[in-house]
């Protein structure tokens, strides 16, 4: 292998198993894939041309290299022209420090763009993706996105950086060199056409030939990787049912697959890569053997055979990468599609614009229809209305659509028929910003970062002083719960390290703590301990007292002391009223209540 000379993408590949998302489909439009590129690099045109400029002008300098050796040893050895000698070996120094510092800086100029245009992109990807509607998520897994995003523009850096650079140069490499040659002697230039057009020739077939097993190994790898993270994911359920040892027979046997298809791969691109290395001595004995008998006969000089040699080798260089190009273009392309297609998502919920600043009257439901995406309807025109610092509690079979009442509030979801009303103002009329900041949402498993028990109790949020939240804490009694959780004890990741009902009790103190005016709390339906269950009651009871509430209520406690029950009955409310109310009713609340009793 000759000196710079690195092994193709494919053996890499091969040998590094690499994970990260591959194209495991032929078929790639490059033609769009340039259109989005393009979209991409539009704010840094000027600083790309640049840099592509400089590449041209190192390159041309390096590639005159050879015809200063040709100098020395045609004209200065020759002539003993100890002058010229140092000269031109000082001429040779010289153009190759002007070489160095030159392509120091384009790629340093270029390093700086990608950098930059990368940096620019994600943060349109993560705030595109944050702004995406929740059902998009469901049907995403979100840790793969992730993962996606940053191998993606990976991908997409690679390409306006090294690959496109590496493309452009090589192209220049090809046609300078193939000029200088011809020009300094046609017939030996001519000679070496059949040894180009074979490598290309083998190229073109290895190409064709190692797509599919390529991509057969990728598909292996991919289906190998998913049933891993997949099982793995369940480790506690494998244990439960004691079946590592089938889990462990599957993954022998797609392991035994991969390996299978790998090795023919492998061995593939081994053979094309030592067949391409031979071309090397080929093309060197055609230049000294023609060469050779030329300088016996005196018609061609010692320089101009060496410096056909020094050529010869850059001359193929750019051949041989162009088959490492197709892989990592195609996986490029593949990402370009991918970023793209996550960029064109659009989201359903269309922001308002009035501003919700304060609440001082009712939250009303008129006739609301809802279905989601994919559903039928799910609520079939719920009206009622509920006044500031009054408890709602909506009760009803499980599936009878009570969270979904709570996503449109949010807007989460919207409603297709209909209004929901804040103050008389339409919720689709309102900045989602500032309407979720008004509501306090306690979903029944909630996310909790991995932070500080403070920094969870007020989001993070600085402005909020330890006062404020030892109030929230005296306002709710939960004195004693917050001697044992202590604010400065971390959260670990997804609140791993605390119990369902202590969650539960922490969400609760959080929107106190972030003043929210109109509480949303789905209630676990998990069983907790009585000693548990009698704090959260409690702190319920006392958020009843100072907000605007609607409860998804599953404890008979936090139903009966509500202001207004709404059973919820296959997406119509079939009983309004309160507690005793309902009871004298002797319908649907009353069998139920009987029931939970
Ligand atoms: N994202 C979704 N896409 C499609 N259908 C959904 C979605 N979320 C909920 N549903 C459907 O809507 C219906 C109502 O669901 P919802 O979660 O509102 O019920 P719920 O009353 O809160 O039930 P539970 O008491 O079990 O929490 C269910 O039939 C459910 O299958
Ligand atoms: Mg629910």
């Amino acid at each position: 292998m000759r000196e710079g000379q690195t092994l193709p993408q494919h053996l890499c590949f091969m040998i590094s198993e690499s994970l990260e998302e591959t194209p495991l489909k032929e078929k790639i439009n490059y033609s769009k894939g340039i259109k989005v590129l393009y979209s991409f690099a539009r704010k840094y045109k000027k600083n790309f041309l640049k840099a592509i400029i400089l590449f041209i002008i190192t390159t041309v300098i390096r590639l005159s290299g050879p015809l200063f050796i040709k100098q020395i040893i045609d004209v200065a050895i020759k002539n003993k022209d100890i002058k010229y000698l140092f000269i031109m070996t000082f001429g040779y120094l010289g153009i190759n420090i002007v070489y160095f510092t030159l392509n120091y800086s384009s790629l340093i100029l270029l390093i700086k763009n990608g950098q930059n245009l990368i940096y620019d992109l994600k943060n349109k990807i993560y705030s595109h993706i944050l702004s995406l509607d929740i059902d998009y998520f469901s049907y995403n897994n979100p840790g793969k996105l992730a993962a996606r995003v940053q191998s993606d523009t990976t991908s997409v850096y690679d390409i306006f950086t090294e690959i496109s650079i590496t493309i452009f140069v090589d192209i220049i490499i090809f046609i300078t060199v193939f000029s200088i040659m011809a020009y300094h002697n046609l017939e030996l230039t001519l000679l070496l056409i059949p040894v180009i057009i074979s490598i290309i020739i083998l190229i073109t077939i290895f190409i064709k030939k190692s797509q599919k097993l390529f991509i057969d190994v990728r598909k292996k790898i991919a289906e190998l990787t998913s049933f891993l993270s997949e099982n793995l994911n369940f480790m506690s359920s494998i244990r439960v049912f004691s079946i590592e040892d089938k889990i462990n027979e599957k993954l022998e046997l797609a392991n035994r697959e991969k390996f299978l298809k790998t090795v023919a791969a492998e061995y593939m691109a081994i053979l094309f890569f030592l067949t391409i290395m031979l071309f090397d001595p080929i093309s060197k004995s055609v230049i000294f053997s023609y060469g050779g008998v030329k300088v016996l006969n005196s018609y061609m000089t010692i320089g101009t055979v060496v410096m056909f040699v020094l050529y010869v080798g850059q001359l193929f260089e750019p051949l041989f990468r162009f088959s490492e190009y197709v892989s990592t273009l195609q996986k490029s392309f593949a990402a370009v599609e991918r970023v793209n297609q996550i960029l064109s998502v659009k989201t359903n919920l269309i922001d308002g614009k009035k501003y919700l600043d304060k609440f001082d009257n009712e939250i009303r439901f008129s006739d609301v229809w809802m279905k989601y995406p994919s559903s039928d309807w799910i609520l079939k025109g719920i009206s009622f209305s509920l006044p500031k610092g009054k408890t709602v509690a909506i009760v009803g079979r499980t599936g009878g659509g009570k969270t979904t009442i709570a996503n449109l509030i949010f807007r989460f979801y919207d409603y297709q028929k209909g209004k929901i009303t804040i103050d008389g103002t339409d919720i689709k009329e309102i900045n989602i910003k500032s309407l979720r900041k008004k509501i306090g949402l306690v979903q029944q498993d909630m996310y909790l970062f991995p932070a500080s028990l403070k920094d969870n109790l007020r989001l993070m949020d600085l402005s909020i002083d330890e006062d404020k939240i030892n109030y929230a804490i005296k306002t709710l009694e939960l004195e004693e719960f917050y001697k044992k959780h202590k604010l400065d004890f971390f959260i670990m990741e997804k609140g791993a390290n605390l119990s369902v009902g202590e969650k539960q009790i922490i969400s609760i103190t959080r929107t106190l703590v972030l003043d929210q005016e109109i509480i949303i709390l789905d209630e676990a339906t998990s069983n907790v301990d009585p000693y548990t269950e009698r704090i959260i009651t409690n702190a319920v009871k006392n958020v009843m007292k100072h907000k605007t509430m609607i409860v998804i209520a599953h404890r008979l406690s936090t139903i009966e002391k509500a202001d207004f029950i709404a059973f919820l009955n296959e997406g119509k409310i079939v009983e309004f009223g309160n507690h005793k109310e309902l009871m004298e009713l002797k319908g649907c609340y009353y069998n139920f209540y009987r029931l939970q009793l």
